[in-house]
């Protein structure tokens, strides 16, 4: 891995676009800002809107002043404008890659470049593969070597199930290496996520304990209070599984589970990773697939303040798309086996909060005397909460003072915020510097994201042949489905309560 980001162009399809206001440009700039982009680095944005370079600095000016938390000075921004450049244009046009061409290497020139390119598409998925074929035709890639280097950067969705996933690849493949291609998934960006494997393999004590013979269960949960956000046709479109299970939690899933990696190298990570996908057990049949998830779908909350899925705009009066899901999930391999991982994420939800609760076993015998007191001890449980009040905290029985053996249950914690001064940086902060670096850790492999998707198809497949009769089954501003509390107390368990988090939980 190269330590520091090297001189590059950042050529980003789609510049003028929600992501590109709300994540992209926020993060280079915070890195501008930071001292923190390489010597040479210049930004050209590509996309229809007809915008000269001024207005297109003027409008990305505006989304940092909108999305970042401060908004940038006149120095600041005078100084980052500076490397920003636009090209307007459809992308079928093919003079519009000749165009991008020789504003490429005007920018070379300018800057320092050195010919490097990292091109972004955070574009329709649609478009993916003519840009990249555009690309090719344009000559604009370096496939032979790195020198100059040419890297292209995926946004998800890669795909909207595993054939179309194997199809977008395969596409991608006759053009770049794999090693060219970087797949964002923004929650490996996170810091928390990050932290999991920190906190696994920097320390002695806890690994010993992460296996079955340990471990009861583990929770991954990512509730949010928000609903879809304007975005009911890509929803309809998409639904709970596609959105956030086949990407974000399953990577999240892969960090807890895969075994210790040789090195941090991004193959040595990435391989670990993708065995523990190849090790998800198939949920093939109708049966396995409904007992194994519940699904739901928020309808209006009591006061009516909140509204319905099928109100948003965008979304159809009848629609079946899941905005909630829970599922149990397990991982057949020697470290695993019979530990059932339960995943829960939705939309509408009474709290926001992403976490992992790793629960370890009860106690094998109780000394403590009467039944009243064994029943009230809780098994230690260890919560890596990802966002918000980033932290960690491990759950334990004391004794209560006093004169009877009276068990209690304490938390010892530690909160980022206590620690650490100032925001966290952000996860796209961090993807972006790592795709200027070349280190690809961070970033879903083509052999990851497909067996991602061979475990989520079928269920998809099944959803869609059983549609729920149900929906809307829970009120948005609430915990969720009854069937989702239901899925884990059939087990004998339950899920960590959805509390409002507090700054040191
Ligand atoms: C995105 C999904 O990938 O992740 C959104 O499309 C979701 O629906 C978002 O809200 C969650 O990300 P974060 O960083 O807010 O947890």
């Amino acid at each position: 891995m190269t330590e520091a980001p090297q001189p590059c162009v950042l050529l980003i399809f789609g510049a003028t676009g929600d992501l590109a206001r709300r994540k992209l440009m926020p993060a280079l700039f915070r890195l501008h800002a930071k001292g923190l982009l390489p010597k040479g680095f210049a930004i050209l944005g590509a996309s229809r809107r007809p915008l000269s370079h001024d207005q297109f600095r003027a409008l990305m000016r505006e989304a940092c002043a909108t999305f970042c938390a401060t908004a940038p000075s006149d120095e600041q921004w005078s100084s980052f404008s500076e490397c920003l450049y636009y090209e307007a244009g459809h992308f079928t046009d093919q003079t519009l890659f000749q165009r991008l061409n020789m504003s490429l290497r005007e920018i070379d020139h300018r800057h320092g470049t050195e010919g490097n390119r990292i091109f972004y598409l955070a574009t329709l998925p649609s478009s993916y593969p003519l840009l990249v074929r555009q690309l090719q035709g344009a000559e604009m890639i370096n496939k032979v070597d790195d020198r100059p280097f040419t890297r292209l950067i995926v946004e998800k969705p890669f795909g909207r199930d595993l054939d179309s996933a194997i199809a977008l690849n395969d596409e991608i493949s006759t053009v770049f290496r794999e090693d060219q291609v970087y797949r964002i998934d923004h929650y490996l960006g996170k810091e928390t996520v990050q932290n999991i494997l920190v906190f696994r393999f920097a320390n002695a004590i806890f690994e010993p304990l992460w296996n079955r013979i340990h471990i009861d269960h583990v929770q991954i949960t990512a509730a949010e209070t928000l609903g879809i956000e304007g975005r009911g046709s890509y929803y309809e479109e998409s639904g709970v599984l596609r959105d956030m299970v086949q990407n974000h939690l399953l990577q999240v899933l892969s960090l807890v589970a895969m075994e210790p990696p040789l090195s941090f190298d991004a193959d040595a990570v990435r391989d670990k990773k993708t065995e523990v996908f190849r090790a998800l057990r198939r949920l093939v049949d109708r049966d396995d697939v409904l007992a194994a998830t519940a699904r739901g779908q928020y309808g209006q909350s009591p006061d009516g303040a909140l509204k319905a899925y099928r109100e948003e705009s965008g979304v159809d009066p009848q629609s079946t798309v899941p905005t909630y899901v829970a599922l149990r999930v397990f991982v057949d391999n020697w470290r695993w086996q019979g530990v059932p991982f339960y995943i829960r994420t939705g939309k509408g939800l009474r709290h926001s909060s992403t976490e992992v609760v790793i629960q370890f076993r009860q106690i094998p015998f109780c000394l403590f005397g009467q039944d009243q007191v064994c029943s009230r001890i809780e098994p230690n449980r260890l919560v890596l909460r990802i966002q918000p009040y980033e932290g960690i905290s491990l759950g334990f029985g004391i004794k209560a003072p006093g004169n009877e053996a009276h068990v209690d249950y304490a938390r010892m914690r530690f909160a980022y915020g206590n620690r650490y001064d100032g925001e966290m940086p952000l996860a796209y902060e961090r993807l972006l510097t790592d795709a200027m670096r070349g280190y690809a850790a961070l970033f879903a492999r083509r052999d990851s994201v497909e067996e991602a998707w061979r475990f989520v198809t079928p269920i998809l497949d099944i959803w869609a042949e059983n549609p729920a009769t149900d929906f809307p089954n829970y009120a948005s501003g609430s915990d969720g489905p009854k069937n989702a509390e239901a899925l884990i107390r059939g087990d004998g368990r339950a899920w960590h309560p959805l509390d409002p988090p507090v700054p040191s939980s």
